[in-house]
């Protein structure tokens, strides 16, 4: 089985040459979903989200996807009014969706709130689907949401989304396999405790790079017990592999 984590695209803020590059180092990878972790706009206008629809569309291959921060409108009345109207027309209407595909089992959860500025919250409910809708056997268990349950040491100041402990309790009760995020803009990997696995991966295809970093994004490889981070960044005109560390699963969870 072969994922793509792709976050933070920021259409309206991308470079055209990155998203070009992006598309065909995507298909070049034959992956079996795209995934991808929120922020697909800059400032949630259609057509910024129609931009994000294209590229997604074009890749070949199926995706799913979860929102971020910037996918809700800037403006007060829109963004408390409307919400993720725009989000549900133009990219899914399901902003939280659960798809069972082969052996993956995943489950999206929108953490932006109108009334947080950039933060991000999970609340009682959604972390009680955490426990309900990644209770099912499956090969590989991923939660996926915008906001950061851990920190990179490239920004390890930056705060995690409200309620991560009981999100990343709840997901170990299940034993999810691995948690995606985005937000931070810089690509990064975890052992969490529950011997889960927590990704953060960089702005795909946006200038709006941080730490030094350029864009990137991540590739997941399952073959049985061995699952392979493999980070992509942009270089010279392509994406190239930057690294590629391996993780075994044991009785404990996973281990790099
Ligand atoms: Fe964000």
């Amino acid at each position: 089985m072969r994922l793509a984590h792709v976050t933070d695209l920021h259409f309206g803020a991308e470079a055209p040459e990155v998203v070009a590059g992006l598309r065909q180092d995507l298909a070049a990878r034959e992956v079996d979903r795209v995934l991808v972790g929120g922020d697909l706009t800059m400032r949630a206008r259609d057509e910024q989200f129609s931009a994000a629809r294209d590229l997604l569309d074009t890749i070949g291959t199926p995706w799913t996807s979860v929102p971020g921060n910037h996918d809700l409108p800037l403006d007060r009345p829109s963004r408390a009014y409307g919400g993720l109207d725009s989000y549900r027309r133009l990219i899914d209407e399901r902003a939280e969706p659960v798809v069972r595909d082969g052996g993956l089992l995943l489950l999206g959860l929108s953490s932006p709130r109108p009334y947080l500025w950039k933060g991000g919250r999970l609340d009682a409910g959604q972390v009680r689907r955490i426990g309900t809708d990644l209770a099912p056997e499956a090969r590989l268990k991923v939660l996926m949401l915008h906001h950061p349950v851990f920190r990179s040491p490239q920004r390890p100041h930056e705060a995690l989304v409200h309620g991560a402990g009981a999100a990343l309790r709840a997901a170990a009760t299940v034993r999810t396999d691995l948690i995606l995020c985005g937000h931070d803009h810089v690509a990064a990997q975890a052992a969490l405790p529950g011997g889960m696995i927590g990704v953060l991966s960089g702005t795909a295809c946006s200038w709006r790079v941080r730490a030094g970093e350029s864009q990137s994004y991540t590739v997941v490889d399952l073959a049985g017990d061995r699952l392979t981070l493999t980070v992509r960044e942009w270089h010279d005109g392509a994406f190239r592999e930057r690294s590629a560390v391996e993780w075994r699963r044991s009785a404990h969870g996973w281990q790099a």
